[in-house]
């Protein structure tokens, strides 16, 4: 992990090097997509050469599988380990009682798959993702779709409150296409009340294949902050 003078990156990394902390000889360790999820990559890669412990990965992104290559730690996928040890993944924001989005980097389908599959989940995160609610400073819900559904399910978004933007590709012309072939909608619902609620009535609309709400899903946050990390764990309800 290579120092850095800026606040934001060294809060990440303070998040990320806590994260690995969990990680034990012989784990399968899901690995999570985005700048913050690289830096727990990179911990594992370097605790792997220093600590000679050895864990298998499962990469949630076609980023995160070059990393761990690069980084020495071997591959396995979901049919050979249906069942995860620990995931290791950022979000792009976070509320107290662990709700969250996800999406930002595309990754939001195989990122919940890889999430859904584990015994325990730690989400790594700077400062400037944490908000008292969801859809707080204007942040949009990715919303993976199926190409052939983009205009029913944009219609659908907008008759449940939401202005749906679909996410153009950078360096390609037109929509940004997922590593599984689909197109991202970013819907933007302001203030979201009840995330649970409307991540089924999002999930339900025909073409959609994920959303990035991750409701319920995560036992432990890692928040870096300028000193040290904030432990945020599940709320027991
Ligand atoms: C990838 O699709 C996302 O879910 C990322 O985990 C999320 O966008 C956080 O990314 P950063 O760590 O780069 O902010």
């Amino acid at each position: 992990m290579k120092a850095s003078t800026d606040p934001i990156v060294q809060q990440k990394q303070r998040a990320a090097l806590e994260a690995v902390k969990h990680v034990q000889d012989g784990f399968i360790v899901g690995l999570g997509s985005g700048s913050t999820a690289a830096l727990a990559v990179e911990a594992l890669g370097q605790r792997m050469k220093n600590e000679k412990i050895k864990i298998l990965g499962i990469p949630s992104s076609y980023q995160a599988f070059q990393l761990a290559v690069d980084c020495g730690i071997p591959i396995t996928t979901l049919e050979e380990h249906p069942v995860i040890d620990v995931t290791i993944d950022g979000a792009d924001q976070l509320t107290p009682e662990l709700y969250l989005i996800k999406g930002g980097g595309a990754a939001l389908a195989r990122e919940k798959i890889v999430a859904a599959s584990s015994k325990l989940n730690i989400i790594i995160a700077d400062q400037n993702k944490k908000a008292t609610y969801l859809g707080a400073s204007n942040q949009f819900v990715p919303v993976e779709v199926i190409p052939f559904a983009l205009a029913p399910v944009k219609r659908k978004l907008s008759e449940l409150g939401a202005k749906p933007v679909v996410r153009e590709a950078k360096g390609k012309l037109g929509p940004l296409i997922t590593d599984n072939g689909n197109a991202v909608i970013d819907a933007y619902f302001g203030e979201i009340k009840n995330p649970a609620e409307l991540a089924v009535k999002v999930k339900m609309i025909p073409g959609v294949v994920e959303t990035g709400f991750f409701v319920g899903l995560t036992d432990i946050a890692y928040i870096g902050t300028d000193s040290g990390v904030e432990k945020i764990t599940k709320p027991k309800f």
